[in-house]
C-alpha cells in the first residue's frame, strides 16, 4: 500500500445528559469504529478521540431538573458511555470530557488566539428574560416556531426539522422551559461574537475545492448556507455559569458557548493523548499542517451535526491558522423507530447498555450496519433485527464457518487438511474473494460501510454456494482427496472472509481466529484509566494497538495448522424476541 497516513477519527461528543440509544450508536459511534479498525489494519496511523460534552443547556437542564449538580449528571452518564463503548468494542484511542484543564486550556488559547487576530468582538446582544425565574433563557431553556420552517418544538439555537441555527430572538412564539412563561421580555446582554463575516469568504473557498468525496447532503447544506446567506458575527458566549470561563476580565455570569468548546475537543483530546503517552508534540501528526499537511481528519457525527462540523468548526480553524481542516465530515440521518424518532419523553428508546445485556454485540454491529441510515432516515423494529440476525448473519456467515470448522475439525483429525491441485473452480473462487481486500477495501476506505458489508456478504455467499457444490461430506466416502482439497479451499476462503468481516464483527472473527489455530490477536487492547489534573480526577477509555496482528491482506492458511475445537460464533434468536421487546 501508499506510505501509512495518519487518519484522525473524530466522533461527536455525546452530551452526558442522558443514555446512549441504537440510533446514537448507528449514526455516530459505530461507523467511526468499524472506519477506524480497517485503517489500523492497512497500517495507518489512526488516531480516534471524542469524550463527553459536559457543557450548555442539555446538561443543567437535566441536572435542575433532577435537583443535582451539572458535574453528577456528567459523571453518571460519561460512566455509562465507556461502559458501553467497552461492550460494544468502540476502540477509541482516547474517550474523555470536556472538564479537563487540558480541555479548558486548550479552549482558552483558541478564544485568545481569535480576539487577538480579530475574529473576536464584543457587542451587546438581546437575549430572552424570563421575569419570573430571574434569569436569561439561552439556547434549550426557551422552544418555540422555528423561524424558518416553522417546526414548534424548535429550541433555541438549533432546530431539529431543518438543521438550522439561529439566535433565540428569532423564535417565533417562544416560551420558558423553566417556567412555561410565554411573555418573555427581551432585554440587552454583553457577549463576545465569532465573526463569520471574515470568513466567509475562505469558508467558501474551501468548501469549493475538491470534497467529490464529501456526501451530497452534507456539502449541500454547507454550501447552501455559505454561499445564500451573508455569514454574521455568531455569539459565542453565554449567560450561564456551567462551562469554560472567558480568559477576560470582567464576564462573571458568563461563561464560553458550548458548541465552541465542544468542538475544540477533536484538537484538545489529541492533545490529552500525546500527553498521556508521554510524547507531548504528537499531537502535530494528525493536526499541525505545518508538520503533516497529508494528515486526513474524518468527522462522524448525526444530521444535526453538520453545520458546527462543515461551517463552524472549519472556520475556527480558519482563524486559528495552521491547522488541518476536516477532510471528509460523514454524516449519517437518523435510524429511527417503528417510523418515528427515539424519544425519552415518550418511552421509545432502546438504550444501547440494556439491549447489550441480552444480545451479542456483534449481532449488534452487524444489524445496526446492515440498516446504516447512510442516505436517508432508517426505520429499526424489532421484527427486522431478527430477521437480519439469523437469515442473513447467522444463515449466511455464521453457518459457513460452523460447517467447515465442525466437519474439518472432526474427520482430519483437528488440523488443516492438505489439498492437491485446485480446480479451476476452486481456483475462481479463491481469486474471487481476494479480490475483496481492493473491492470491500474500497469501500471501508470511502466509508460506504453499508455497501462494504453487502460485499461481503456476496462474497461470503459465494464460499456457501462453493461448499453446497462441492459438498465434501459426500466426496469424503469416495474420494477423501477431493474432499480434503475443497474444505482446505473453503477454510481459505474463511480466512480471508475473516478479515473482510473484522471491522465490523471484530469479537467473533477474532474467536473465528483462534480456532483456526492462530495465536494472538487480530485487534488491540480497550482500557480505562483514571486521570488527575487541576480541575478534578476523570475517567478516560484508551486503546492500545500494539499487539494488534490483524493485516489487511490475504495470508495463507497453512495446511498442518492444528485447528481449535470450534463452537458456534453466533446465537440464533428467538422468533418470539420482538413480542418480547415490545411486552418489555
Ligand atoms: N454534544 C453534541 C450532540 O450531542 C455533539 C457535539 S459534537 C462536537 O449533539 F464536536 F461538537 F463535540
Ligand atoms: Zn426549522
Amino acid at each position: 500500500m501508499d506510505q501509512p497516513r495518519h487518519i484522525l477519527v473524530g466522533v461527536a461528543w455525546p452530551y452526558a445528559n442522558g443514555e446512549q440509544h441504537i440510533g446514537h450508536i448507528a449514526g455516530a459511534y459505530l461507523p467511526p469504529d468499524i472506519f477506524a479498525r480497517f485503517q489500523r489494519m492497512r497500517g495507518n496511523h489512526v488516531l480516534m478521540v471524542s469524550g463527553s460534552d459536559a457543557h450548555g443547556t442539555p446538561i443543567t437542564v437535566r441536572a435542575e431538573a433532577e435537583g443535582v449538580s451539572p458535574a453528577e449528571i456528567v459523571e453518571r452518564f460519561h460512566a455509562t458511555f465507556i461502559d458501553s463503548y467497552l461492550k460494544l468494542g468502540l476502540t477509541f484511542d482516547l474517550f474523555t470530557h470536556t472538564e479537563t484543564q487540558n480541555h479548558w486550556d486548550v479552549t482558552q488559547d483558541i478564544f485568545r488566539t481569535h480576539l487577538e487576530g480579530g475574529y473576536i468582538y464584543q457587542d451587546s446582544q438581546q437575549q430572552l428574560y424570563d421575569a419570573t425565574a430571574n434569569r436569561f433563557l439561552p439556547d434549550r431553556y426557551v422552544e418555540g416556531n422555528c423561524p424558518f420552517c416553522d417546526y414548534d418544538e424548535a429550541r433555541g439555537d438549533q432546530c431539529d426539522q431543518c438543521g438550522r441555527t439561529y439566535e433565540a430572538v428569532e423564535l417565533k412564539n417562544p416560551r420558558s422551559r423553566i417556567t412555561g412563561n410565554t411573555a418573555l421580555e427581551v432585554r440587552e446582554t454583553e457577549h463576545y461574537f465569532l465573526d463569520l463575516s471574515k470568513l466567509q469568504e475562505p469558508l467558501r473557498s474551501w468548501l469549493q475545492d475538491g470534497k467529490t468525496h464529501w456526501r451530497p447532503n452534507v456539502i449541500h447544506f454547507a454550501r447552501t448556507q455559505v454561499e445564500q446567506t451573508e455569514l454574521r458575527g455568531r455569539p459565542i458566549t453565554r449567560d450561564m455559569e456551567w462551562g469554560v470561563s472567558i480568559p477576560l476580565p470582567n464576564t462573571a455570569g458568563k461563561c464560553i458557548y458550548v458548541w465552541y468548546d465542544a468542538v475544540i475537543g477533536y484538537l484538545s483530546a489529541a492533545k490529552e493523548w500525546a500527553q498521556l503517552n508521554n510524547e507531548a508534540e504528537q499531537w502535530r501528526q494528525w493536526w499541525d499542517a505545518t508538520t503533516n499537511s497529508q494528515a486526513r481528519i474524518y468527522n462522524f457525527i448525526g444530521k444535526d451535526n453538520i453545520p458546527f462540523h462543515a461551517m463552524m468548526w472549519p472556520a475556527m480553524l480558519i482563524a486559528y491558522q495552521s491547522l488541518n481542516l476536516p477532510y471528509d465530515v460523514p454524516a449519517n440521518e437518523y435510524l429511527n423507530m417503528y417510523g418515528r424518532k427515539f424519544s425519552k419523553s415518550q418511552g421509545r428508546i432502546i438504550s444501547i447498555l440494556n439491549v447489550l445485556e441480552r444480545y451479542q454485540a456483534d449481532a449488534w454491529r452487524y444489524a445496526l450496519t446492515a440498516i446504516a441510515p447512510e442516505a436517508n432516515d432508517v426505520d429499526f423494529t424489532w421484527d427486522d433485527f431478527v430477521e437480519r440476525v439469523n437469515n442473513e448473519l447467522v444463515a449466511n456467515w455464521g453457518n459457513l464457518v460452523n460447517r467447515v470448522l465442525g466437519f474439518a475439525y472432526k474427520r482430519w483429525q483437528g488440523v488443516i487438511p492438505a489439498p492437491g491441485p485446485l480446480s479451476e473452480k476452486e481456483q475462481g473462487l479463491l481469486d474471487e474473494v481476494r479480490a475483496g481486500f481492493h473491492s470491500v477495501g474500497d469501500l471501508y476506505n470511502s466509508v460506504k460501510l453499508k455497501a462494504a458489508m453487502q460485499e461481503v456478504r456476496r462474497l461470503s455467499q459465494r464460499a456457501n454456494q462453493y461448499l453446497h457444490d462441492a459438498a465434501p461430506w459426500t466426496t469424503i466416502k469416495t474420494d477423501p482427496q477431493q474432499a480434503a482439497t475443497s474444505v482446505y479451499v473453503a477454510l481459505q476462503a474463511i480466512d480471508w472472509l475473516k478479515i473482510l468481516w473484522a471491522p465490523i464483527l471484530p469479537h467473533t472473527s477474532q474467536q473465528l481466529h483462534a480456532f483456526l489455530g492462530y495465536d494472538g490477536q487480530l485487534f488491540g487492547r480497550q482500557y480505562t484509566q483514571v486521570v488527575k489534573d487541576a480541575r478534578g480526577e476523570h475517567h478516560v477509555l484508551r486503546y492500545d494497538n500494539s499487539a494488534a496482528a490483524g493485516r489487511w491482506e490475504p495470508g495463507t492458511l497453512a495446511p498442518g495448522q492444528a485447528l481449535r475445537q470450534p463452537a458456534p460464533l453466533f446465537v440464533k434468536l428467538d422468533e418470539n424476541v420482538p413480542e418480547q421487546e415490545a411486552a418489555g
